[in-house]
């Protein structure tokens, strides 16, 4: 790649739908990357050439279109573990999204291990996936729930999360990167405190993994939950990461084929790991994309993406600050320089939803809503907030050019409200 601001220049010309014209004939802003990244050409490609050229079942079969799809697929499984720098292929286990990952630590690992009274911290800032699942161990197991809040600049309230805190608390679990508040949570400070009261780590990267470099063993986290889909790879194919020690002492949450070593009519055996926990036909083809995915955020370069992602996000938030009466949540670039290339605002009396259907009309793509985060919304006591996410196709113009039509669309709403 030649310097960092001619990234969109370079890359936007690989998606092909960054590329294509509306309904209308004109050509889309699209600034919800936090929602799904677009994919790009190599990646439609590697799918379409698995269909067309080696479409077989993996781990079946001995015929040669089998043993190439599974080459693929158990390549892909590698190019995870050097993304993340997890220590070997075993600790990857390929789940259909980062919800599932995290259903799978609730059910495998909090349903075995978690007692009476035993303490899950989570935030306030969690997405629904990270809350859900573990209302429903926690109800099972009769464990509690806590949840650490959020300090006065937007990010994550350190000294609430020390005193909550406690012998009984079993697991932190945490997104990495808010996917609203768009704060980077420090892990590695988290972990140190987390491991000196004896309780495990779990880590939401769903935000993060497109955007910065990500090593588990320095975090020293215990799992961590990954998505294709924000990864500009394809949906339907997510992945949860774990200690070994830890994956070969829990039970499988699916029962199936692919799983078992040996079956009896009552009883069965398991696999080895990772397919322990991948029964039945894996997606193949989303596996393999997302090997595709990775090599061609690998080839721009993680370090250069961030930097480049930090530029534009100062650049955002200084023209956001200059709309009247704006309200961002979470913390300025100044504030949180690894903050996600992201900025979540509403302003008083207008609602979110009409900011983003004008926006729409003009071929503007945001998000507005919740954001699967009710409870950060309940927190800060607003139901709904307006979401612009970025990436490294996103260029300047198109801010101004969002921030353009923002302003039309809000003195349009204010006429009429
Ligand atoms: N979690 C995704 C988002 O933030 C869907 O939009």
């Amino acid at each position: 790649m030649e310097t960092i601001q001619n990234f969109p220049e370079i890359t936007k010309k690989d998606f092909p739908l960054l590329n294509n014209n509306t309904k209308s004939n004109e050509q889309i802003i699209y600034l919800d990357h936090a929602a799904t990244t677009q994919k790009p050409i190599q990646v439609l490609k590697k799918i379409d050439e698995y269909y067309k050229n080696f479409n077989a079942n993996v781990h079946r079969g001995a015929h040669q279109l089998s043993a190439k799809a599974t080459e693929e697929f158990e390549n892909a499984r590698y190019s995870i573990s050097k993304y993340i720098k997890a220590k070997s292929t075993k600790e990857i286990i390929f789940t259909r999204n980062a919800t599932e990952a995290i259903n799978l630590v609730a059910r495998s690992w909090g349903e075995y291990s978690l007692k009476e009274n035993d303490e899950i911290l989570l935030s306030i800032m969690e997405h629904h996936s990270n809350i859900v699942p573990w209302q429903m161990v926690a109800a099972k197991n009769k464990c509690k729930l806590k949840f650490i809040g959020i300090d006065k600049n937007g990010k994550l309230d350190i000294d609430d999360f020390k005193s909550k805190l406690t012998s009984r608390t079993k697991l932190v679990s945490l997104v990495h990167v808010s996917n609203t508040l768009g704060c980077c949570n420090p892990i590695k400070e988290i972990t140190q405190l987390a491991k000196q009261k004896g309780s495990l780590v779990l880590i939401d990267a769903c935000q993060s993994l497109a955007h910065q470099k990500l090593d588990v063993m320095n975090l020293n986290i215990d799992f961590l939950a990954g998505s294709g889909h924000k990864l500009c790879g394809p949906t339907g194919i997510g992945f949860l990461w774990s200690r070994k020690e830890i994956l070969e002492q829990i039970p499988p949450l699916f029962g199936g084929g692919e799983m078992i070593q040996d079956v009896f009519e009552e009883t069965s055996t398991w696999a080895e790991l990772p397919h322990k926990f991948e029964a039945g036909t894996p997606a193949i083809a989303e596996a393999i994309g997302l090997a595709e995915a990775i090599n061609y955020i690998n080839n721009i370069g993680l370090n250069e993406i961030h930097e480049y992602e930090k530029t534009i996000t100062k650049y955002l938030f200084e023209k956001l600050n200059q709309i009247e009466n704006i309200e961002i949540i979470g913390p300025s670039p100044e504030i949180d320089p690894d903050r996600a290339s992201l900025a979540t605002f509403y302003i008083k009396n207008i609602h979110s939803n009409d900011i983003a259907e004008i926006l729409d009309s003009k071929g503007i793509c945001i998000r507005s809503g919740h954001h699967c985060c009710q409870p950060l919304h309940r927190y800060i006591g607003i139901k709904s907030t307006a979401r612009i996410s970025m990436n490294f196709t996103t260029n300047k113009e198109e801010i101004d050019m969002f921030i353009e039509q923002l302003k039309d669309t809000i003195d349009f709403l204010k006429i009429n409200s």
